[in-house]
């Protein structure tokens, strides 16, 4: 048996691979569209949704263990740096979280996956913040 087979699965394995983060991704941003609950994180964007959604699926196939489509690209994603621009506070975090909370259940990431994913999701998007409020 090869090392890595004897390993446990990574979050991209259990999620299902590259269709299934593309499918999160585009649900996320397709609901930070349309939901008004998610007003000021949609006005913290642009016009248009599409790099984000493209850098978003490309970060996350590596941040959860599969293909490093992101830092292959664009390296070192240094996301907190390339937050600074946008005005980040405690109800963008919130409506971050809420939108991706809300993505993960209707697109059926198994709850396991979704309990661990959502603590890590949180403290990213918490050392995120560049302003108080
Ligand atoms: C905390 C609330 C957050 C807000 C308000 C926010 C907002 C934004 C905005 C406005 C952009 C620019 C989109 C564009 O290119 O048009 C962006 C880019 C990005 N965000 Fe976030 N974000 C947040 C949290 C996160 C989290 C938690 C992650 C990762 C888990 C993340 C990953 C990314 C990535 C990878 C990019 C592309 C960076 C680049 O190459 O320029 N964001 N975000």
């Amino acid at each position: 048996m090869q090392p890595e087979e004897s390993n446990s699965p990574t979050p991209y394995q259990l999620l299902g691979g590259d269709a299934q983060v593309r499918k999160l991704v585009d649900h996320f941003y397709d609901l930070m569209d349309f939901e008004p609950k998610y007003a000021q994180l949609r006005a913290v964007h642009g016009s248009t949704l599409e790099s984000a959604r493209d850098k978003l699926y490309m970060f996350l196939s590596g941040w959860l263990g599969g293909p490093s489509l992101y830092i292959d690209r664009y390296g070192h994603p240094m996301l907190r740096a390339r937050h600074l621009p946008f005005a980040i506070g405690e109800i963008e975090r919130d409506q971050w979280m809420a939108c991706m909370v809300q993505a993960m259940e209707e697109t059926e990431v198994p709850q396991e996956l979704r309990t661990a994913l959502e603590t890590a999701f949180f403290k990213t998007a918490d050392w995120m913040r560049n302003r108080e409020g």
